[in-house]
């Protein structure tokens, strides 16, 4: 490559600021934190919507009357249910499988028996559909599974985030339980042009089918830079055990070049909005729950780490109470991520049944820096 030619290439590391598509699903506004879904801010929603709602809206862009509401739960009801092809996969597993293997897994196998490739709308939109009303099931069931116990089936009267506490805890949840975990599923459900959703949108432009577009999703979100922070930001927060301990810990942390799991962000330069209503809920579940000293521990480790990156414009995010609030709700650290892919599902459907509408494929480029023209050396010359 002749070297002006190179001079004139900029190479976007991490695709940084780069725009993809134009999209009306969700604006950031990572300056004044600011989060809205097709116009909706998130407290507007979180206050007032349920996750059904929520998906609705992202996926077929307005809220839903009552009956395109109630239409859209049967719909999801009558998709709860797994085959017997899945379930014996779900049985088969080592209960040693981390759950977000299994949801990746488990959710390309269902291609197995809706297989093919389409370009029918009607049939992605339906396969989403599917695909949103299986996660939960499947990650629930499987939770069962590893305990030695039966997976149950969901409940009529119960809404999508009561079944998915019910299947897990395998008790009706209360109605408070219910509320934050619906809260919290709306809060996951989307964010824009995020590397998992890129990825649903890099298949998915290749006109692949939406079992491996999700498929793709869900193994992108499984990265601890991404959907994975929430568990390690658990799994810091209570290795550090009480707030006297934070300042030590943070200080070795960054001392080591480590990261502060749940803080920073590629578009936040300041605090993300989730963060702002999971923060709250933490706070306040953790009373209810006895829970208040590892509430108490977080906002220490907060402080300390704030003190030292927000300068840098380093906040905290969605993952950095998240963890906290899936651990008071009895859930166990390895399925937060998988319940963070589950409400993603929304998000990843809607980017990509938007992109398909004006398709081209992606295919980026490399600036190419290695050599041309060598010749092919027989390999008992090779030293
Ligand atoms: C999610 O994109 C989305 O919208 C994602 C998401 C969604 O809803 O889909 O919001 C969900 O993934 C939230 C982010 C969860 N990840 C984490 O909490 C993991 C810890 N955070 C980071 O690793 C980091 O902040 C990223 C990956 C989230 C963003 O990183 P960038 O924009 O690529 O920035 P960078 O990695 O280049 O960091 C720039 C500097 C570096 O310092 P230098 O090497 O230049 O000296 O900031 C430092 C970093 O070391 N830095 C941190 C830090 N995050 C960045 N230092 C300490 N702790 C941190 N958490």
């Amino acid at each position: 490559m002749s070297s002006e030619v190179k001079e004139s290439i900029t190479i976007h590391k991490g695709l940084d600021s780069i725009r993809v598509n134009e999209s009306s699903i969700c604006l950031i506004d990572g300056e004044r934190s600011r989060l809205y879904y097709r116009g909706y801010s998130i407290a507007d929603l979180t206050d007032n919507a349920s996750y059904e709602e929520v998906a609705y809206l992202l996926i077929i862009g307005q809220l839903p009357t009552q009956l395109q509401l109630d239409e859209l739960k049967n719909t999801l009801f009558s998709e709860y249910t797994l085959s017997p092809i899945t379930m014996t996969l779900l049985k088969s597993y080592p209960s040693t499988s981390h759950p977000m293997d299994v949801l990746r897994t488990t959710i390309s196998s269902l291609a197995l028996e809706d297989g093919g490739l389409t370009q029918d709308k009607s049939v992605n939109l339906q396969r989403a559909i599917r695909i949103l009303a299986k996660a939960p099931v499947i990650i629930a069931a499987f939770e069962r599974i590893r305990q030695g116990k039966e997976p149950l089936t969901p409940k009529k009267e119960l809404g999508h985030a009561a079944n998915f506490l019910y299947m897990i805890h395998g008790e009706i949840p209360s109605n408070y339980d219910s509320r934050i975990m619906d809260i919290a599923l709306s809060l996951h459900a989307e964010h824009e042009m995020n590397a998992s959703t890129f990825s649903g949108i890099v298949t998915a432009s290749t006109l692949s089918d939406m079992y491996s577009i999700i498929t793709a999703g869900i193994a992108t979100l499984r990265g601890s830079l991404h959907g994975g922070a929430n568990e390690e930001a658990l799994k810091m927060i209570m290795e550090i055990g009480t707030p006297e301990n934070a300042v030590t810990f943070v200080e070795e942390r960054l001392k080591q070049k480590k990261r502060i799991m749940g803080f920073g962000h590629r578009i936040y330069k300041t605090y993300d909005p989730r963060y702002t209503i999971l923060k709250a809920i933490a706070e306040k579940l953790g009373g209810v729950k006895g829970k208040a000293s590892l509430y108490d521990t977080a906002v220490r480790v907060e402080r300390e780490a704030l003190g030292r990156l927000s300068d840098s414009k380093i906040f905290p995010n969605v993952d950095f109470y998240s963890g906290l609030v899936f651990h008071m709700l009895g859930l166990r650290t390895d399925l937060f991520t998988p319940i963070f892919a589950s409400s993603r599902i929304a998000g990843w459907a809607a980017h990509v049944l938007e992109y398909l509408e004006d398709n081209r494929l992606i295919r980026p480029k490399a600036v190419y820096t290695g050599k041309v023209d060598l010749q092919y050396t027989p390999i008992e010359q090779r030293t």
